[in-house]
């Protein structure tokens, strides 16, 4: 449905560039879009300040082999994403085996420095909590180099661990920007905001009309003929079969949800993720069309074009201002400065506009008055003033805010249990930000809430003003079906059953386990011979968030002394208790399994946890088998490069 480029011809970026007119190139290797909301952002600055002619391209889009003809006044900038387990994102994957090749092979052969004539620019995103930090974006600076090409400016890295990314981000782009004009002689001019998409309202088209998009993520959809195979770009909007609460106490929420995803042919295997694509809250949408003067206007019908030929609408049209905003804008995320500071062109007052550029331009301002109250855009831009900041182009806020994302969740069933039913388990996550009298409400989970209360018939949950209003005669988005796509993973059981494992899972983090024992319950039913199965799982109080509580006696039933249990309860005692603890505590069990050719699990929050369980078990090793710690800390590195030690962690 997005039109791009080089689908419309060549895999050949020196000739695309050749015939766009383009001098600068900007290529993305993103996962969940991230990166490629930075190319944009380059792409667009680029133009706006340097003169530069821009494009983005996605590194899956072309080949490489004429990287060598790459001409001496022209530039390439990656930006690059390291995921998971410093892999390269799946868009990336051949451009990383070409690059990493012995050596790369180029179209006008063997030669010392074949990318010789190549300029090139780098920033990476990266996430210091996993052990291969920017592994992707270090690497292939190191590889251009090696193959004679020039970097301007410096390797930029992005931490999300540290929840720095887009700070780094601004760090790095203003010297290598004065790197770059330097190097190619350009000169910075008065940035003027040039849309990059035309908004054409259609007086002559009715939101009712069965031609307008009101959510539906491509045409088939729009054509109630949803059709496979459903992935990332073609979601499959699922019957919710069930929904429940998984807590006893009132105020915290934990939910228990079971997709049916018979008939689409998506499959999974335990260990798996659902993504599932959120709505934003009625209140945020509502708040967010206020604030930029759309709220009387929002069921108008929009068209929008790309007025630069290699840009992307970034969801389909013709659509209505409010559709848009709901299904397909970011519009709950933290704020960057950047588009902070591109809105101030637009204040409705001069006023406003000096606060503006002063909240762009000064980060630690910026931080005091916008992400330390965790303010969403609408939030942030009605505190400077209540607006309606009618004067903002809604270009602007479309290039400004990044489109929507689905969520991961990793899935809490068996596939051998319930091939066709996907178990969900996650808490609804509110923030109360001290002092700011406001409580952030996780975008999916709140969703996912609102949905199950709907469809229980529970009371309305609009105290929070968190209200999912889609309805339409045609439109499947009625609040008891939910759009996924499941994404494999590498988080896996043994394939022989009989083998032991050990599962690390505290809170939510048990999810995949409960699939996990789940499956080998199962096999044991069947006669299969199972191995030990140890389980270390964390929560509050027994009588609050024990998830699955009288589920585990089952499981107990089929695997009888197989299946081994402990639980960390960390607020029924004056000393906290984690599964860490416990995990030391049973050093001598853990040991015996290790030897035994155990895989260790650990699933739950990257920044603490799972660090933490790491050392701890290079302690037991190390004290159950005479080493020292250091050479503890080498047997769990060799666990995980040869997959004894899984880990599916968030931060
Ligand atoms: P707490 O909230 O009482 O500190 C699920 O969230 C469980 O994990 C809770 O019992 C929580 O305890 C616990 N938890 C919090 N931080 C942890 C850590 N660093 N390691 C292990 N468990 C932790």
């Amino acid at each position: 449905l997005n039109g791009t480029a080089s689908k419309k011809g060549s895999r050949n970026i020196v000739e695309k560039m050749e015939e766009l007119g383009k001098n600068c190139v900007i290529f993305y290797g993103s996962q969940t879009g991230t990166a490629e909301d930075y190319a944009s952002r380059l792409a667009k600055e680029g133009h706006a300040r340097f003169g530069l002619n821009t494009m983005t391209a996605d590194l899956e889009e072309y080949d490489y082999e004429n990287l060598d003809t790459f001409p001496e006044d022209k530039v390439a900038f990656f930006v690059m994403a390291t995921y998971g387990e410093g892999e390269p994102t799946d868009n990336a994957v051949e451009f990383w085996e070409f690059i990493n090749g012995d050596p790369p092979s180029f179209s006008e052969g063997e030669e010392d420095k074949p990318l010789k004539n190549l300029k090139y620019v780098t920033f990476g995103l990266g996430n210091n909590t996993y052990e291969h930090y920017n592994l992707m974006v270090r690497n292939l600076d190191k590889q251009l180099t090696k193959l004679g090409a020039q970097r301007i400016g410096t390797a930029g890295e992005g931490d999300d661990g540290a929840g720095t990314m887009e700070e780094d981000f601004l760090g790095w782009k203003e010297p290598m920007w004065a790197a770059l004009t330097e190097a190619m002689g350009l000169e910075e001019r008065e940035a003027v905001y040039e849309p990059v998409f035309s908004v054409e309202e259609r007086e002559d088209l009715s939101p009712d009309s069965d031609t307008v998009y009101l959510g539906e993520p491509n045409k088939n959809h729009l054509e109630n003929t949803q059709k496979g195979p459903y992935n990332a770009h073609n979601p499959f909007i699922a019957p919710i079969a069930e929904s429940r609460e998984l807590f006893t106490v009132k105020d915290r929420n934990c939910l228990h949800m079971e997709i049916d995803i018979s008939g689409s042919g998506l499959t999974y295997t335990t260990g798996d993720h659902i993504a599932v694509w959120p709505t934003n809250a009625g209140l945020e949408v509502d708040r967010l069309l206020k604030v930029f003067g759309l709220y009387e206007k929002r069921d108008r019908v929009i068209n929008l074009k790309a007025i630069d030929p290699t840009a992307k609408v970034p969801f389909p049209t013709p659509t209505t201002y409010d559709a848009a905003v709901r299904y397909h804008m970011e519009i709950c995320a933290p704020v960057s400065r950047q588009f902070i500071a591109t809105l101030a062109a637009f204040a409705p007052t001069e006023e406003a506009k000096k606060e503006m550029v002063r909240l762009g331009s000064d980060a630690d301002y910026f931080k005091e008055k916008v992400s330390s109250h965790m303010l969403n855009i609408a939030q942030a831009v009605a505190a400077v003033h209540p607006g309606p900041w009618s004067a903002v182009p809604f270009s602007c806020l479309v290039e400004g805010i990044n489109k929507i994302q689905p969520r991961y969740y990793s899935i809490s069933s068996s596939s051998l249990v319930q091939p066709n039913k996907v178990s969900i388990t996650a808490v609804v996550e509110s923030i109360r930000i001290p002092g700011a009298g406001h409580v952030v409400k996780g975008v999916t989970t709140n969703y996912l809430l609102a949905l199950k209360q709907k469809q229980n018939g529970d009371p309305d949950p609009s105290p929070h003003g968190l209200t999912y209003a889609i309805t339409g005669p045609r439109n499947k988005y009625d609040g008891i079906h939910v759009p996924v796509h499941v994404r494999h993973s590498n988080f896996k059981l043994p394939s022989n059953s009989s083998k032991p494992i050990i599962m690390v899972g505290p809170g939510t983090g048990v999810a995949p386990f409960r699939g996990f024992v789940q499956e080998r319950a199962e096999q044991a039913k069947k006669g299969e011979e199972v191995g030990t199965t140890v389980l270390f799982y964390g929560c509050r109080r027994p009588t609050e968030d024990w998830l699955y509580k009288d589920e585990w006696e089952e499981y107990k039933k089929a695997l009888g002394d197989k299946l081994i249990i402990f639980n960390a309860f960390s607020r029924e005692t004056k000393q906290k208790v984690y599964v860490q603890h416990l995990i030391q505590q049973n050093g001598k069990l853990v040991n015996e399994l290790l030897q035994q050719k155990a895989n260790f699990y650990v699933c739950g929050d990257a920044a603490h946890m799972a660090r933490e369980v790491n050392d701890i078990l290079a302690q037991i090793i190390a004290a159950e088998r005479g080493i020292d710690e250091q050479k503890g800390e080498q047997v769990v590195k060799s666990m995980r490069s040869s997959g004894a030690y899984q880990e599916d962690v968030w931060s």
